[in-house]
């Protein structure tokens, strides 16, 4: 995929302030602070378009990004988050619902998880859930820089192990929002489901 463009367009927490244009959307989740901002800004070769903390909880609203004036990339609130209240979180997670179940346009969704962990209970339910709407995934196991090259086949059966991959819209991808690895396998994966 060749970016042209790239800019922050709109955050939304309901419906009626979502992006009216009709334009395909690819969403991201994951689990707070796993990379899902850091993910975008490597997509894009920007440095904090999407803001990234150390901080888990940065990313509060749906934040809608557009890219080559073509397509929104979609910047959701991490899951499992401790430190938000329980009505917080509750608040979340119907926002987060109510966008994944309504939107038509919504192409895909590339769900993130931290390479160093096998996936959490919310690892889990967000697959199965992205599996039941039926959206096309791609599992992104992130922070891969963080592994030694002699244990990523481990981290791949750690990941089989907790993630039924027999379904047959998933791809798998290790990435490293600092080495950049697999950018380009993230941009084609997008780019295919736009077509
Ligand atoms: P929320 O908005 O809180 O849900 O977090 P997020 O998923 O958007 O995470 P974010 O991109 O803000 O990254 C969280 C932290 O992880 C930051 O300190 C990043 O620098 C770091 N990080 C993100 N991706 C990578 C990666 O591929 N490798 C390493 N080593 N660190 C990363
Ligand atoms: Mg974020």
């Amino acid at each position: 995929m060749i970016i042209r463009s790239s800019d922050y367009a709109i955050s939304a927490v309901r419906e009626d302030q979502y992006p009216k244009d009709n334009l395909p959307e690819i969403a991201l989740a994951g689990r707070s602070n796993v990379g899902k901002s850091s993910l975008i800004n490597s997509l894009l070769n920007r440095k904090n378009l999407a803001r990234t903390s150390a901080q888990p909880g940065k990313t509060q609203t749906l934040n809608f990004y557009i890219i080559n004036d073509e397509f929104y990339l979609v910047d959701v609130p991490g899951y499992g988050y401790a430190r938000v209240s329980q009505k917080q979180r509750q608040a979340f997670g119907e926002m987060i619902q109510d966008y994944l179940e309504t939107r038509a346009n919504l192409k895909g969704i590339i769900i993130l998880v931290d390479s160093r962990r096998e996936p959490t209970k919310d690892d889990v339910a967000m697959y199965n859930y992205a599996q039941y709407l039926n959206l096309p995934i791609l599992l992104v196991c992130t922070k891969i820089d963080k592994v030694k090259r002699s244990q990523v086949n481990k981290v791949m059966a750690g990941l089989k192990k907790k993630i039924n991959l027999n379904y047959d819209n998933v791809t798998v991808l290790t990435f490293s929002s600092v080495t950049k690895l697999h950018v380009k396998e993230l941009g084609n994966w997008i780019e295919k489901q736009l077509k």
